[in-house]
């Protein structure tokens, strides 16, 4: 994957050091949002009365790759927005004394200590959107459980592999700017109205990592007027003045409070970075994208990978 684009990097001083706040600097990043809470309506008919986040990809449910991917990334508290029909994903994070104590009784140590370790990743907190009134609206309900702390949100329909775990990247980037940021992907330009894409500054180089300063963000642009091909994926760290700016928010497209908008408030007010993201990332709340995941996940998996490699090939005309 190119960063650049072919946009010339330029090295310039980098100017988010320059511009930290002292104070968001010394708060380190704790906690993550995990917003829970939407209709999964590209996945009907499989999520009229099951999330879509606890659809399995390979063996564990969607929303456990995010909950790792924050474990791996020294997040300590995980906030679950999470709505009507949505008690699955509580029980899944919960410990489930019935289950490990059968599963010992019938000697398989394995299976029982695989089921306890769920429920001791990390401390789960619940909040609930009554109604699904957009993704900026799910994480303004998490304002009083985040307070004024900076923090992560990560889709919980969306899966990134890579090296590194996306989460902690952009801590990193965080830690160091003392300014938000987010993770883009470059998409192919008869795809950009499927995304919000950002409108950047010219690349930086930090710490090896290529950065852009965001002037501004567009919501599912035609293909003429995106003003970059690089897509907003679903992995943020922000600071808690986000907050303020979603309250501010009117609802927008469709009735939604959308995050994007508060996003370009504090792009523009406080300063806000875009990271290309060199993993892969599944949209896996899509059926293509959930195919996609299941399929190169289960490749990747070192006890039937071969297998389901062979069998995959065995398909071939
Ligand atoms: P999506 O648009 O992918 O989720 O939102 P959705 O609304 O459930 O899906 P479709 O479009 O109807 O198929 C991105 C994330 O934001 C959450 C979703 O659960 C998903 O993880 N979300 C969205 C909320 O928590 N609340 C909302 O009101 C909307």
């Amino acid at each position: 994957m190119r960063l650049t684009r072919g946009r010339e990097i330029v090295m310039v001083r980098f100017r988010g050091v320059e511009a930290m706040n002292a104070e968001t600097k010394r708060k380190p990043v704790r906690k993550a949002v995990l917003p829970a809470a939407g209709l999964g309506t590209r996945f009907l008919p499989a999520t009229k009365a099951q999330p879509k986040e606890m659809l399995p990809v390979v063996d564990k449910p969607l929303i456990q790759y995010s909950v790792e991917e924050c474990v791996d990334s020294g997040i300590e508290n995980i906030i679950i927005v999470t709505g009507r029909g949505k008690h699955a994903i509580e029980d899944h994070f919960d410990a489930a004394p019935e289950l490990e104590n059968f599963l010992e009784r019938k000697g398989k140590q394995d299976q029982a200590n695989m089921v306890r370790e769920i429920s001791d990743l990390v401390r789960f907190s619940y909040t609930r959107q009554k109604v699904p009134l957009g993704l900026g609206h799910a994480v303004l309900e998490a304002r009083d459980m985040v307070d004024e702390e900076p923090f992560a949100i990560l889709l919980g329909d969306v899966i990134m592999t890579g090296p590194e775990p996306a989460t902690r990247q952009l801590i990193e980037i965080y830690e160091a700017t003392g300014q938000g940021v987010i993770a883009v992907v470059p998409v192919p330009r008869e795809q950009v109205s499927l995304y919000g894409i950002v409108d950047t500054e010219p690349p930086v180089e930090h710490n090896g990592r290529t950065i852009y300063r965001i002037r501004d963000l567009v919501e599912k642009p035609s293909p003429e007027e995106a003003p970059s091909t690089l897509a907003v994926v679903g992995r943020y760290v922000l600071p808690p003045e986000i907050f303020t700016y979603l309250e501010h928010t009117k609802p927008g497209r469709g009735g939604e409070i959308q995050l994007t908008d508060a996003l370009r408030q504090l792009a523009k007010e406080r300063g806000l970075w875009a990271y290309v993201w060199e993993g892969k990332s599944y949209d896996a709340g899509d059926k293509l994208g959930f195919l996609q995941a299941t399929v190169e996940l289960a490749l990747e998996n070192p006890d039937f990978g071969e297998a389901f490699r062979d069998w995959l090939r065995s398909l071939k005309p």
